[in-house]
């Protein structure tokens, strides 16, 4: 098939979360099945032009009251031969950020930006002359593009490329004042028509998830909670209403770039028959961040975006959060990596100088990202909500063991302790509590004093999961021939 990603994220260009690297590995496994698969993305400022191919011509984008004119350039996936595109356009794509400036400072003109993204893409492949089955979107960014499927390109050369709309978070919908609407070349009438009214603004998630042949969100638990009023962000309704064409795939991960074996940011490398490079990288993890050299303690990493979605208040919440107790009772360590909600950033620059058993980075830093999994012993996420969560895979295949809240993906990939047996690849907890977060590491903390062998039946069981997209990738080859299906009975 001919699959058309769009995307606002694609790894290694642009990445501001998981959405990125989800989206390049899906891509590099279609691929693999066969697929001829591409992506098109923004070319933000941080993008070099000089390491691209610039296609030549420009390419006229009709949207808003003008044509605006664009360039298009093209490179191709690390270690593949997937086409990626960048569409560039200075006065909306020539900033710092994919969003915005800083996580709570999201631009105004998001609307423009990413409407001009979703029109472009009919455009590319007008110019490629690469007429697409499958145009596959990605979150509120791109949930324009099966609306115009719907509406201005139902009857021109697109007629039969159908759509898929994958969910990878329903907590960021794309909701903005109905003032925008206008720039979108769409009649008033699809307002209410094609689902983007919602409170009386836009909400562009919504008119994506009604317009789309088929919809898919992350995990297969993500997808039942999110029809339930509790997880629904308000759009549970539509949801169930839409629960024939709604699947939970679970992602996969890009198992080249995360492998302890070859991890081009570590600075030794292991594998589940000798664990040797780990104790290396759990030495210089503590160097790094100034904790005291020790073998012996159980390390508790964290690399996380500090919003509230992750639990941050559970963990860091002042004078309430579990964290700060952890590091005062137990006889343990703690690695913070992150960056986002301004008070939490303070609170762990504040606990780095208090306790000497606890430092925190903030920011974003690759590197530290993948030693903090390598060199950890446990992996602390309780999130409040996880569409799917990588961190968490990353961690199983790299022998540190999860502590994560009993929800979403989470849910999905990490098999709870048994102390009876050694079963099991990490510890769970049901409630989101504090004290829930409290007495299950005190629990993973007992089981490195005293089940030393449990640890080890556990990281062994952990770094063989299969975590790999092939699976995953059949499965949105399958739900890709059931949005074909459908967009054949629409069109007629
Ligand atoms: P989400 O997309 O909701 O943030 P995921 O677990 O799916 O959660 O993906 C997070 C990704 O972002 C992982 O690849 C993780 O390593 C990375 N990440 C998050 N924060 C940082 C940071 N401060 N520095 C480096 N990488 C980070
Ligand atoms: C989102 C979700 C995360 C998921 C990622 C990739 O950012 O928050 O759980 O892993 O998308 O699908």
């Amino acid at each position: 098939m001919k699959i058309l990603m769009v995307s606002s994220e694609a790894m290694p260009f642009a990445k501001s979360g998981g959405l990125g690297d989800a989206v390049t590995s899906l891509a590099k496994a279609l691929s693999r099945l066969g697929h001829d698969v591409r992506i098109l993305i923004p070319r933000y400022y941080f993008i070099d032009r000089k390491s691209l191919e610039s296609l030549e011509g420009g390419m006229g984008v009709p949207i808003g009251t003008e044509e605006h004119w664009t360039a298009v350039y093209e490179s191709v996936l690390p270690k593949s031969d997937v086409p990626v595109y960048f569409l560039d356009y200075e006065k909306y794509y020539g900033r710092s950020g994919v969003y915005g400036d800083s996580a709570d400072q999201e631009y105004l003109d998001n609307p423009e930006r990413f409407a001009l993204l979703s029109r472009a893409a009919f455009q590319l492949c007008r110019k490629l002359r690469w007429i697409p089955d499958i145009m596959h979107v990605h979150d509120w960014p791109t949930s324009l593009v099966p609306v115009y499927l719907k509406t201005l390109e139902k009857k021109t050369e697109f007629r039969e490329t159908a759509s898929v709309l994958t969910i990878h978070n329903l907590g960021y919908q794309g909701v903005y004042p109905k003032e925008h609407f206008p720039f979108f070349r769409l009649d008033w009438g699809e307002f209410f028509g094609s689902g983007f009214e919602f409170h009386d603004a836009i909400n562009l998630l919504k008119a994506g998830i009604t317009a789309a042949n088929c919809l898919s969100t992350v995990s297969p638990t993500y997808s039942r909670e999110i029809q339930t009023p509790s997880q629904g962000f308000s759009l549970d309704g539509l949801l169930r209403h839409r629960s024939r064409d709604l699947v939970g795939i679970l992602n996969g991960i890009d198992t080249e770039v995360w492998n302890p074996e070859t991890d081009e940011y570590l600075p030794a490398h292991y594998s589940v028959d000798d664990l040797s490079g780990k104790a290396v990288c759990k030495l210089v993890l503590q160097e790094t961040l100034g904790l005291p050299s020790d073998p012996t303690v159980p390390l508790f990493g964290i690399v996380t975006r500090l919003t509230d979605q992750k639990g941050i208040a559970e963990m860091f919440g002042p004078g309430y959060g579990a964290l700060p107790q952890v590091c005062a009772n137990m006889d343990v360590q703690m690695a913070v990596l992150g960056s986002g909600d301004k008070w939490c950033e303070d609170e762990i620059r504040a606990l780095s100088q208090r306790f000497a058993n606890f430092k925190g980075r903030i920011g974003y830093d690759e590197r530290l990202a993948h030693l903090i999994e390598a060199g950890s012993d446990f992996f602390i996420m309780p999130s409040r909500y996880e569409p799917c969560g990588l961190n968490q895979m990353y961690s199983l295949r790299y022998g540190t063991l999860p502590v994560v809240h009993r929800t979403g993906g989470l849910a999905d990939t990490v098999e709870n302790y048994c102390q009876d047996t050694g079963e099991g690849t990490g510890f769970m907890f049901d409630d989101l509590t504090p004290k829930a977060l409290y007495n299950t590491i005190g629990w993973a903390t007992w089981a490195w004093y005293n089940r030393q062998e449990h640890i080890d039946l556990m990281r062994f069981k952990a770094m063989t999961r299969d975590f790999s997209w092939e699976k995953s990738a059949s499965e949105y080859t399958a739900l890709y021939s059931r949005a074909l299906a459908m967009r054949k009975s629409e069109v007629g």
